[in-house]
């Protein structure tokens, strides 16, 4: 198969959810029908269900290095799909971000009782700001839920998504008889339990047909005709070209746990997502069917098993042909390397591979050369764009605890940070370190982690800060001016960037009035 054949039957997205809406049964459904799994429950969620440490180390631990459940490829009527796995629990969401970094569309992920959570519109934001094309699922339609119609409402207000129903409920909870397909134009009846039968899928081309009536009842199908009708006058008419710009959204109907709808999703998302894009770099922007190979490193997994040591850095293939035992150039380092055993995952299965094409993912077998970001090319010095880091939202000063060991400290906390754990500033005027998570439960891991892995004792102290925002400014003089009055507020991050570590919003509303020439970002890049 030719180079551009290999990428036209690539589609490669994630599953992005607040916990428990459904994403890891969804995910399941998905696999099931590309046979990449036999059974229901093959699909471990990766999600941890209490916060404690302990909790999280275990199943770190089993987890370890075979984290076969962070790229999930499979086929689907000659495609190839890979699922990008984003975890699940809300103290990880600088991960999930990332992973979002190398995605070409997502689908999100509502449960129809809870609506729109916060967890969901931090992700959203996220695909949003790379104008990532986005399908919506509203999940549970079999227990009683919040009206589709405030639903959508919702999705477009919370989330800021323009929406476009291609499936329509009838009824739910008690009363879910089934969904209408204004995209495939047929009824499908519900079935408890995924027991759907071809006879359940009755085409209807036109709702005023009666033979919608014999099916659902005379109030129920009148009831999907108002609706129906409605929703085409109020939502666009769906526009593949405006869906893959990011700028509409179709939505669907279903029960994961049912197996009730996903098909449908799923054949419409097969038709209309996005093969592997065009990804930005400083240089140039680089083409999927470029001949020459390249790809950045969006995540890396540790093996916190102190006998393993080794990590695995996840690169997305971006342009040409990766190939096993090939030396690439390490961009960042200015160094040849080879990879002897890279890895791709197939749902429950990992198996080294010797080549792969743009929009897979490889694991790459590591021993400290990668942080997130990292490119690797043929040999052009090339740097991908969006990949920021993003502004944490708790903070604790770092101290060493123990100061026989402060090298020790250094190297776990340089290392941590390039896996992406957490995001280190160090203060402008008097050098303390500040370490930013987004979840609380973050600064136990990273104690625990330094303890274990590097020998190396924290403690914390509180800060109170609210935001870290990225400065740029193209004017000299105002950013001197703000310079000097803001000293105490500023910081490095690790790659030196200044950051403006901001006590409230308030005071980041106040520094912004007082300083319009600069830009504050919540992330490290735009
Ligand atoms: P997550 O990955 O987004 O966190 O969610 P997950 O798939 O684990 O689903 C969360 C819970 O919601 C699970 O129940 C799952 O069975 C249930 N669920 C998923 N889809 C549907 C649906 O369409 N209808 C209904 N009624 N429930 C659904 P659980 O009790 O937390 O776990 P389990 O013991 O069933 O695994």
């Amino acid at each position: 198969m030719s180079l551009k054949q290999e990428i036209a039957r690539r589609k490669t997205f994630g599953i992005i959810s607040h916990p428990d809406a459904g994403k890891t049964t969804l995910t399941e459904k998905l696999l099931l029908f590309g046979g990449a799994i036999q059974t229901a429950g093959a699909v471990k969620s990766n999600k941890i269900k209490k916060t404690t440490v302990s909790d999280f180390m275990e199943i770190e631990k089993q987890r370890g290095i075979s984290v076969a459940t962070s790229v999930m490829a499979f086929e689907y009527k000659d495609l190839k799909i890979n699922i990008l796995d984003t975890p699940g629990h809300q103290d990880f969401a600088e991960d999930t971000y990332r992973t979002l970094t190398a995605v070409d569309s997502a689908i999100v992920v509502i449960d129809v009782a809870k609506g729109v959570e916060t967890q969901t519109e931090k992700l959203v934001n996220v695909c949003r700001m790379r104008s990532t094309p986005i399908i919506v699922f509203i999940n549970k339609l079999d227990r009683e839920g919040k009206d589709p119609i405030d639903l959508l409402d919702e999705v477009e207000q919370k989330l800021g998504l323009r929406v476009c129903p291609l499936s329509w409920p009838v009824g739910q909870g008690g009363t879910f008889k089934g969904v209408y397909s204004m995209y495939e134009k047929n009824l499908v009846l519900f079935r408890p339990h995924g027991k759907q039968e071809e006879e359940d899928i009755i085409e209807i081309n036109d709702l005023a047909d009666p033979t919608l009536e014999k099916h659902i009842g005379e109030r129920a199908a009148n009831t999907l005709r108002d609706e129906v009708h409605m929703v085409q006058e109020v939502y666009p008419a769906f526009d593949q070209a405006a869906y893959q710009r990011g700028e509409l959204s179709p939505v669907f109907f279903g029960s994961a746990v049912n197996n009730f709808g996903v098909r449908e999703m799923l054949d419409c998302f097969t038709d209309i997502a996005p093969t592997p894009l065009p990804r930005e770099t400083e240089e140039r922007i680089v083409l999927p069917e470029e001949e020459k190979f390249s790809g950045f490193v969006f995540k890396i997994h540790a093996n916190i098993d102190p006998r393993h040591r080794d990590r695995i850095a996840f690169l997305r293939i971006c342009s040409g042909k990766f190939e096993r035992n090939t030396n690439y150039l390490h961009v960042r380092n200015a160094r040849q390397m080879r990879f002897a055993n890279p890895t791709s995952f197939m749902a429950s299965k990992k198996e080294v591979i010797d080549d792969a094409y743009p929009g897979d993912v490889v694991g790459l077998y590591d021993s400290g050369n990668f942080k997130i970001g990292d490119t690797l090319t043929e040999g052009e010095v090339l740097h991908f764009k969006g990949i920021p880091s993003f502004s944490p939202e708790q903070f604790r000063y770092v101290e060493n605890a123990d100061p026989l060991k402060s090298k020790q400290l250094a190297k776990g906390l340089d290392q941590l940070m390039d896996e992406g754990v957490a995001q280190l500033f160090t203060k402008e005027i008097n050098g303390r370190k500040i370490i930013g998570t987004v979840g609380a439960l973050q600064f136990e891991v990273i104690q625990y982690r330094l303890q274990h892995e590097y020998g190396a004792s924290c403690s914390y102290e509180p800060v109170n800060l609210y935001k870290a925002c990225w400065i740029k400014c193209s004017d000299d003089k105002a950013f001197q001016e703000f310079r000097s009055r803001r000293s105490k507020d500023l910081a490095k991050d690790k790659d030196g960037q200044l950051v403006f570590l901001a006590e409230s919003a308030w005071a980041l509303k106040m520094a912004q009035e007082a300083h319009p020439a600069v830009e504050f970002r919540f992330t490290s890049e735009e």
